[in-house]
């Protein structure tokens, strides 16, 4: 093989806190966005053109026939982007391994676009900085910069401004993914008609003290508390049975429950690997998820794990 591969974490956003529609269209809003161990790869190789093509990880179930492998393919927008960039020809073969639900409010998309940002950067040998990097994400979707940065972080504007944040030790999660996705802007014009129709003014976000001290702390009980998405009543509005979902999951002793971004993705927080294992196998036997991975956080953002025999020398050798 030659080429590049990058892993990439999912995100599911601690506390998303939606403010007004600005003139851009966007919505200012404050984000804690934090970094899972549930990881798409993209692999980066040489070619005469730009091709995508997309697997499920091995175990993994995702619906891999929504991802497009056109144009309209994040990952590969992010190539042509960096090679415009470069003023070199997009020329590279991606490979896209699943494990990130599409269109499941866990910002799959963005993390490709991220790994193929990092891929094609290392088999084009562009030195840029880490600050180049996360604008040229920014330009590409509003999660692109955090799926580069990972770990936990505060993001706010259209939440690709970013600040790391503290959090101590290791969180267990359950994500219970949905047949189906949902669309993101749909769910922001949802919440935009709710809020609408019963007379709400939206404040400018905020992030929650209770939540940034619970991280600190590494505190699981206090932040599943904390946890909050204001885009969860347009997503429950759009997909009524998530409640149910969210309901299995609260009788089980999940810690928090809430609906993962944009959903429909459904997070659960647990006591430890033990008990994220259980409230997995019942949110299944309760037939309320399509499938329930476990996954912990936080973990690094976009990363090269492996690269071709001929640039090892370079990316790894002291
Ligand atoms: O930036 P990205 O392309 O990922 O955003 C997808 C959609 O989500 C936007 O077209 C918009 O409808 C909505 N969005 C928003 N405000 C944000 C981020 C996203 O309204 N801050």
């Amino acid at each position: 093989m030659t080429g590049t591969t990058v892993r990439v974490p999912a995100k599911v956003n601690l506390q998303l806190a939606v403010g007004p529609v600005r003139d851009d269209g966007y919505h200012d809003l404050l984000s804690v966005f934090h970094a899972v161990s549930l990881f798409d790869e993209v692999t980066a190789l040489p070619a005469d053109g730009l091709r995508v093509t997309c697997a499920a990880a091995p175990s993994a179930q995702v619906a891999i026939d929504q991802v497009p492998l056109d144009d309209g393919n994040l990952a590969a927008r992010a190539a042509r982007l960096l090679a415009a960039r470069l003023g070199v020809a997009p020329h590279v073969a991606l490979h896209i391994s699943k494990a990130i639900p599409v269109a499941g409010g866990m910002a799959g998309g963005s993390a490709d676009a991220a790994a193929a940002l990092v891929a094609c950067a290392e088999l084009w040998d562009a030195r840029l900085e880490r600050a180049d990097l996360l604008d040229l994400g920014a330009d590409l979707g509003s999660d692109v910069p955090f799926s580069l940065f990972g770990g936990t972080a505060v993001g706010v504007g259209r939440g690709e401004r970013l600040t790391a944040v503290p959090a101590a030790g290791t969180f267990h999660w359950v994500f219970a993914t949905a047949d189906g996705g949902l669309s993101t802007p749909a769910v922001y014009a949802e919440c935009d008609r709710l809020r609408a129709a019963l007379g709400e003014r939206p404040a400018v976000p905020a992030a929650s003290d209770a939540l940034l001290a619970a991280l600190a702390a590494g505190d699981a009980r206090a932040l599943g508390t904390a946890l909050s998405n204001d885009l969860q009543p347009a997503a429950l509005m759009l997909r009524p049975a998530l409640r149910r979902t969210l309901d299995a999951g609260t009788a089980a002793g999940a810690l928090g429950a809430l609906v993962s971004g944009s959903g429909p993705t459904c997070a659960f927080l647990a006591e430890s690997d033990g008990h994220a294992a259980e409230l997995a196998a019942v949110l299944v036997q309760a037939g309320v998820a399509r499938a329930a991975v476990r996954a912990t956080g936080d973990v690094p953002g976009a990363e090269v794990v492996r690269t071709a025999p001929q640039t090892v020398g370079r990316t790894t050798l002291p």
